[in-house]
């Protein structure tokens, strides 16, 4: 290894490397410690932000990467070998979350303090055994992780050196869920587009490519090809024979135990496993295995002892040692490489990302708005992440009837009292036009119109503003001056710029008028001096600069040269105008600071606005509120939602004379102003294991509230603590009071999400079990998960509602598949805890949303989202034609959108049934909509009329006779059109 980071120039060993740095020195190389390196390690988080700008300099000047690799501090190697969780959660602080804000890869334990003397290690199936005698406290060095690392830092170094005329390329496209319909489709990206620009930028920077003539051509060649021949989902890239398979096949046992007999049951004909993709010169673009599991694709993940299939083996060996590509780069947000069964951080030879992706470089482009899942793609998948931006956002707007119902108000209100009979049939036609789009009007007939109608008004002006993203982002492609003025102007409205609304000035800047030419031509809206506008403006000037360049295709070709790129915070533009430039590295936030002082004062005003919304509706304040917690919203947010939680339990974090995380601490009641409410709070795996930290914060503060000698009916954490104790002799306070419950070690998700895409179910309370099963681990003040169905299930039956944050305009509840998975698995688990306790009269818990990606925030019921979110989009043409202009992936969102809207009924049976009406007529009904999507994607839009079928099978949906004929007939027809494609004959 010392050769090789001699001959790199650099090799960066963070804040626990300085003894290896020294070692290296004293042998004569050339070895960069990253600043913190050289502050110890208890100081060294609060000197993290001081540093951060001057690492980034210092590296950029370097221009290599920034490897990450550390002995343990604060465990055994032998402990961490042998742990399913790998780096404890102050390791995972200081050695990987901190190094990161540097812009550090790979990180890599290669070491730490031995066990007993004469023992093996477990880190790898070497088993080398701790030395006795004198030298046995000494920093051991496992052969296996120092070997890896060695190999990491040669391949790096032999990408940089090698001429890009002769390195192989091998891109990776996801296919998820596994089936024809969704081959190459990513978060926010047009893969195909953005796919043949990277081609061609590829191709100009001096790779060997062979050009694909069109977007066309590139997808033909690697959705059709030779597909038909061999009944794949796209084209055969290259069959691997199954004896090269056995023989080439290093855990070909583990394999076997878990998926049979090579060659197994996945993309296999009996005699070959095959490799999907299509080579493009020296580029191969291939199509990642799915998980293996249909309708439990995610079961490898908590099943400890876990392989993946032999075909997703054997794809990413074809590509290390068959292939033999120089790096492999990742395309778009996410697949499923980093997921697979290992360690959460800190992984060794024995966790199967670390095995697949082996020595290989690689480049991975990532969602900007997605640090969370990014920062695994990093930790587990050792890749570079390069951001991407996401669509340009725009308001809904109103279109069709909204607009003729909104004149007809208009007209309405405008018409004075001496017009009480034209006004009389307005006010008829008025409540016929919104009857027709099933917004709500009083049945009575003879209730005051002024009052429903405002109201209505006020609808229309909520569906106006709502925010949507346009389109798909495309890889270098710049935002159009259009798009640049729609996000510039949300931008400026998110940061209360006093000149947002003025058309002018909005224009100027996007024009690309300087801060000083703006204030001199708009000195009356920018007012002179006001230093927090004068910020605001030159973050705009420079947002829109940026947003003009190209730094994302730039970013891909610096990290595919092997050279450092720049850390990025994640996040939403609106929010953080850091995101930009993207191209660049992603990163978390510092974990000892959250959640920030902002975050806690955002934290008590949701809290206090969820608060008053149930009230409204209760009349009482809710004794339990189910909280479901993310790692993106609170990674993009300094941690408002975790603050929410315990804000609503009158708590708050406590932090040392460093201003680092410490703890939690009780509000006291008087402070407080009303009664310590009570939190049942699920986190996803993502969550688990981004913020240890702030695990132990929760389950601290749900301790501190049950413990608190305050009178019950002031503190329901300490009323539902002491009833649990009252029911279950030998219980006790630490058990009583667990209030944070998620996934075990190594699992993501509550699988409810692929039971619904699977239809693999029968009642809904497979759904609710499901999440229980999943979910059903507690975290107490150690952090450490422990099954407990036992306190779960008693919590969730006095749960008063359930909540999350929505807080990208990117993603609405109705537009991933992860929303229901948690708030409605968490709801639906509730009922059935109600049910249990109270019998079948128990009534379902409301549902809120607090959505948070416009101004000041508004909590909604999940019904009023979900229809906010239909109209505004999936009924939208703005919406929707900006989706079908990018084919194929446009049909497959609109396909996802209504799974998800069926996930909502599963799970809550709060979507109205119009819902689905007005679905089936834009999309299904209306035969040339039909045609176009048959066209674009066929597989999708089959699925699309399956599920309006679906819904109307399980209830969710009852349409008339006539609706029902029409929707069985087009189902057929598309099937029928599937059929005649996959037997290869003309659609
Ligand atoms: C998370 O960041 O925790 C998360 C992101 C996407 C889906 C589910 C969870
Ligand atoms: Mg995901």
């Amino acid at each position: 290894m010392t050769a090789t980071a001699q001959k790199l120039g650099f090799i960066g060993l963070g804040i626990m490397g300085a003894p290896m740095a020294q070692h290296l020195m004293a042998a004569g190389h050339t070895v960069f410690v990253n600043t913190r390196g050289q502050v110890p390690a208890d100081i060294a988080a609060s000197k993290a932000t001081v540093c951060a700008s001057a690492a980034e300099v210092a590296l950029s000047e370097l221009d290599v990467p920034y490897i990450a690799a550390h002995p343990l501090e604060f465990q055994s190697i032998e402990q961490w070998g042998d742990s399913t969780r790998g780096l404890l959660p102050v390791e995972n602080t200081i050695m990987v979350a901190i190094p990161e804000l540097d812009g550090s890869i790979l990180p890599m334990v290669y070491g730490g303090r031995p066990g007993p003397a004469g023992e093996t290690c477990h880190g790898c199936d070497k088993r080398c055994t701790f030395p006795s005698g004198p030298r046995s406290q000494d920093m051991f060095t496992c052969s296996e992780r120092t070997e890896m690392l060695t190999a990491r830092v040669e391949r790096l170094v032999r990408l940089r050196d090698k001429p890009r005329a002769d390195r192989k390329l091998a891109i990776v496209l996801f296919n998820f869920p596994p089936n024809a319909g969704s081959v190459g489709t990513a978060a926010y990206l047009s893969v195909f587009q953005s796919l043949f620009n990277t081609l061609q930028r590829l191709s100009l920077e001096g790779y060997q490519v062979t050009l694909p003539d069109s977007v066309d051509d590139l997808r033909n060649r690697l959705l059709h090809g030779n597909a038909s021949q061999y009944g794949t989902q796209a084209n055969v890239l290259h069959a691997i024979d199954t004896g090269h398979h056995v023989k080439h096949e290093r855990w070909l046992n583990e394999i076997e135990a878990q998926w049979g007999p090579a060659p197994g049951k996945h993309l296999t004909n009996g005699q070959s496993i095959f490799v999907l993709g299509a080579a493009f010169g020296q580029v191969v673009v291939t199509v990642q295995p799915g998980f293996g599991y249909e309708g439990d694709p995610m079961r490898l993940l908590f099943e400890t002892g876990c392989a993946p299939t032999h075909a997703f083996s054997a794809f990413y060996r074809y590509l290390r040692d068959d292939y033999a590509a120089d790096a492999v780069l990742h395309f778009g947000t996410h697949g499923a490489l980093e997921f697979m069964p290992g360690k959460q951080t800190g992984l060794s030879a024995q966790c199967w990302p670390d095995r697949l992706i082996g020595a290989l470089p690689n480049v991975y482009l990532y969602a900007a708005n997605h640090p969370s899942e990014g920062a695994l793609a990093k930790r587990r998948g050792a890749a570079t992440l390069v951001s991407y931006l996401t669509p340009s956002l725009t308001h809904s707007g109103l279109y069709k009837e909204l607009v003729s119902l909104q004149q007809s108000i208009e007209r309405w209100q405008q018409m004075g009292p001496d017009q009480a009979q034209d006004r009389d049939s307005l006010t008829t036609l008025i409540r016929e036009q919104a009857q027709s789009i099933d917004l709500s009007v009083p049945a009575d007939q003879a209730a005051d119109p002024t009052a429903w109608i405002e109201q209505l008004q006020n609808q229309l002006l909520e569906l106006e503003y709502a925010l949507i993203p346009e389109g798909l982002h495309v890889m270098g492609q710049a935002p159009t001056r259009e798009q640049r003025l729609g996000t510039l102007k949300v931008m400026a409205d998110a940061m209360g710029l006093t000149g947002a609304q003025n058309a002018s000035l909005m224009e100027a800047l996007v024009d690309g008028a300087s801060e000083v030419q703006l204030n001199k031509q708009f000195s009356t809206e920018l007012p002179a001096g006001d230093k927090a506008q004068a910020e605001t403006l030159r973050q705009l000037v420079r947002s829109n600069r940026l947003l003009g360049e190209d730094h994302e295709m730039q970013g891909l070709m610096r990290a595919l040269d092997g050279r450092y790129l720049q850390p990025a915070p994640g996040g939403d533009l609106i929010r953080n105008a850091n995101v930009l430039p993207t191209g660049r590295n992603l990163h978390g936030l510092d974990p000892f600071r959250m959640p920030s002082a902002f975050a806690v004062r955002d934290g008590m005003r949701q809290a206090d606005k969820l608060l008053a919304r149930y009230q409204q509706d209760h009349q009482a304040l809710p004794e339990t509120v189910a909280m479901v917690l993310w790692g993106t919203d609170n990674l993009k947010t300094e941690g408002s939602p975790m603050a929410q939680a315990l804000a609503l339990m009158g708590a708050a974090p406590r932090f040392d004379s460093y201003g680092r995380l410490a703890g939690a601490q009780l509000i006291p009641l008087a402070e407080l102003g009303r009664p310590r409410i009570d939190v049942v709070i699920t986190l996803s795996g993502i969550f688990r294991d981004l913020l240890p930290m702030q695990i132990r914060l929760l389950a601290e503060a749900a301790f501190l509230a049950a413990s608190a000698d305050e009178p019950v009916e002031q503190n329901f954490v300490r009323q539902h603590a002491l009833a649990y104790l009252a029911e279950h002799e030998g219980s006790n306070m630490e058990c009583a009071a667990l209030r944070v419950f998620g996934n075990t070690e190594g699992a993501y998700g509550a699988n409810v999400n692929h039971l619904i895409d699977s239809s693999c179910w029968d009642n809904e309370n497979e759904l609710g079990d499901a999440f229980t099963q999943r979910k059903g681990f507690a975290y107490g003040r150690e952090g450490r998960p422990v099954r407990n169905t036992s306190v779960l299930q008693s919590a969730l039956a006095s749960v008063s509602l359930t909540y999350q944050n929505l807080d990208s305009v990117e993603l609405g509840v109705t537009s991933i598949d992860t929303y229901f998975d948690t708030l409605g698995g968490i709801s639906r688990a509730v009922l059935q805890a109600k049910h249990q306790r109270d019998g079948n009269a128990a009534e379902a818990p409301p549902v809120f949303i607090g959505d948070q990606t416009q101004g000041e925030g508004v909590v909604r019921s999940l019904t009023e989202q979900v229809a906010l979110e239909t109209r505004s989009r999936m009924l939208n043409p703005k919406w929707h034609e900006s989706m079908l202009q990018h084919g194929y992936e446009g049909v497959r969102q609109i396909e996802a959108h209504l799974t998800n809207t069926m996930g909502w009924s599963a799970t809550t049976g709060q979507v109205q049934p119009w819902v689905y009406q007005q679905l089936a007529q834009t999309f299904v009904l209306d035969p040339a909509m039909r045609e176009r999507m048959a066209q674009l994607n066929p597989t999708a839009s089959a699925k699309v009329a399956n599920r309006l079928l679906e819904a109307t099978r399980r209830q969710y949906w009852q349409p008339d006779a006539e609706t029902m004929t029409a929707l069985l007939r087009a189902g057929e027809e598309l099937e029928d059109r599937l059929e005649g494609i996959q037997e290869g004959l003309p659609a």
